[in-house]
């Protein structure tokens, strides 16, 4: 790893960073706990897989800076093109009348890998707001079509949508504890967790339950009344759950029969950490209305998402009579779009998402064999998006007291054996960067396994 280059002006020891971070209100975390000294871990410099913390520990990123570094850290091909692209036009919006070529050259570029006809591309800057967009864009279709009823969501228990006002609406409920959110929009179906929701019923049953509670509620509701179905391929932040098969082409085909647009949030499964570009059709065989995408786009060098939707939305909003007042001034910045084109550019070259396709099906296979440790009760997910959830009892399912922290404890752990990763309370996610060699993959393998016996072997007896 290079040394870095900091400006002296910056803290340097990890006194002095964490004296100015206490400044900073963290994201998605216990703000009272990080009051602790030393609570919070502060990364200085990172290269290809590995990361460096204020202390000089090199750690492997189990997690890709967060789902998204998906080529690897310090790649020059994308480093250089932004670099040179400010150089060129620093900044220039893509409002009103104006546009360039670096967002318009991604737009294509998009629309080129996107499945089906979805050819038009609206950029904003996090996968929240490219998700809170679809569906205000949506309503705009729909109010120009004359259906202005048609305005609710069905979104999902288990899913992760965003943290704005809406797409916070869309996430699972059980995220919103003491805040509030955008109300009477979004009504939440089943979680498609077959291992913890399909007690006493094969997977096909368990399927046919979710269809049928989908169709339940859309009768309940009114289709007039119902603009879209919003959801993840995969679950990622709700605990990375993969619907039965069979599920996503039923979903789909009921959206198709009450016209209720089907939006995909790609955020995660696109760009390769599944093995594809895009996953909706290459793994799932749906066609989306429209597809989100945020994080891997750019592989987290620059912030840009996208909402890509099909040629028929955008011909109904680009129709006479109205203008399309939706937008965000740096959406489609030169530098994140650059930083886009130059990102695919590596992927096509270096054929990421294929090589994924097969590394990510062994890092699956070898995270699967964490199912023999009596608390691993079950691991989830497909190739580089992976989850472990751990259990008290493993015939019964029954979790950790949730005041044991579980995630953190091994999360903790493998830390400080080198590894990177992140609990989300009795769960361990992992989506490192789809780069990782074998000898790393066997390597984040055996820190999993010795941090998991660890933390079980030094568990109080009446935590078992
Ligand atoms: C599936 C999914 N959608 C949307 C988001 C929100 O993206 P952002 O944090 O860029 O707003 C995330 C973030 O983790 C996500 O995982």
């Amino acid at each position: 790893m290079e040394e870095m280059h900091m400006s002296s002006t910056l803290p340097q020891t990890t006194d002095d960073i964490l004296a100015a971070d206490a400044h900073l209100v963290q994201s998605w975390a216990d703000l009272n706990g990080l009051k602790e000294p030393h609570a919070r871990t502060a990364i200085v410099a990172a290269k290809g897989v590995m990361v460096r913390d204020s202390n000089g520990h090199e750690l492997i990123d189990g997690i890709g800076g967060l789902w998204c570094v998906n080529v690897g850290h310090g790649r020059h091909e994308i480093i250089d093109a932004i670099s040179n692209q400010l150089s060129t036009l620093d900044f220039y919006s893509t409002f009103y009348t104006f546009t360039h070529p670096t967002a318009a050259a991604l737009a294509r570029k998009l629309a080129e890998l996107a499945p089906g006809n979805l050819n038009r591309v609206h950029f904003s800057t996090s996968g929240s707001d490219a998700n809170d967009g679809a569906v205000r864009i949506l309503h705009h279709y729909y109010e120009r079509l004359g259906k202005p009823s048609k305005k609710l969501v069905l979104s999902r228990h288990g899913a992760y949508h965003g943290s704005t006002y809406l797409s916070i609406a869309m996430t699972t409920p059980a995220y919103s504890k003491g805040w509030s959110k955008a109300e009477g929009i979004v009504h939440h179906l089943k979680k498609p967790h077959y291992w913890r929701e399909g007690a006493n019923m094969t997977e096909a049953e368990f399927t046919d339950l979710l269809v049928a509670d989908m169709r339940h509620e859309i009768e309940r509701l009114g289709s007039e009344n119902i603009a879209c179905f919003i959801g993840e391929p995969i679950m990622g932040a709700g605990g990375v759950i993969v619907p039965p098969k069979g599920y996503h082409k039923r979903i789909q085909a009921l959206c198709r029969e009450y016209d209720i647009k089907f939006i995909a949030d790609e955020v995660v499964t696109a760009f390769g950490r599944l093995g594809h570009f895009f996953a909706s059709k290459a793994v799932f065989d749906t066609q989306p209305d429209i597809i989100t995408v945020a994080k891997g786009v750019t592989s987290g060098y620059q912030p840009l998402a996208a909402t890509i939707m099909t040629d028929e939305i955008y011909d109904v909003v680009s129709g006479p009579d109205g203008v399309f007042t939706h937008g965000m001034t740096y959406a489609g910045h030169p530098a994140a779009a650059a930083a886009g084109l130059a990102n695919i550019a590596l992927m096509e070259a270096e054929q990421i998402p294929e090589r994924a396709g097969v590394t990510g099906k062994i890092f699956e296979n070898t995270l699967r064999t964490l199912e023999d440790i009596d608390i691993v009760g079950e691991v989830r997910g497909s190739h580089f998006m992976m989850g472990i959830e751990f259990v008290r009892d493993k015939a019964s399912k029954t979790l950790f007291d949730t005041k044991l922290n579980i995630g953190m404890l091994v999360a903790r752990k493998a830390q400080e054996k080198g590894l990177v990763a992140r609990p989300l309370g009795h769960i361990l996610i992992l989506s490192p960067p789809l780069t990782l060699s074998e000898e790393q993959i066997a390597k984040i393998g055996g820190i999993l396994r010795e941090s998991i016996t660890e933390v079980m072997n030094e568990l109080p007896k009446n935590c078992r």
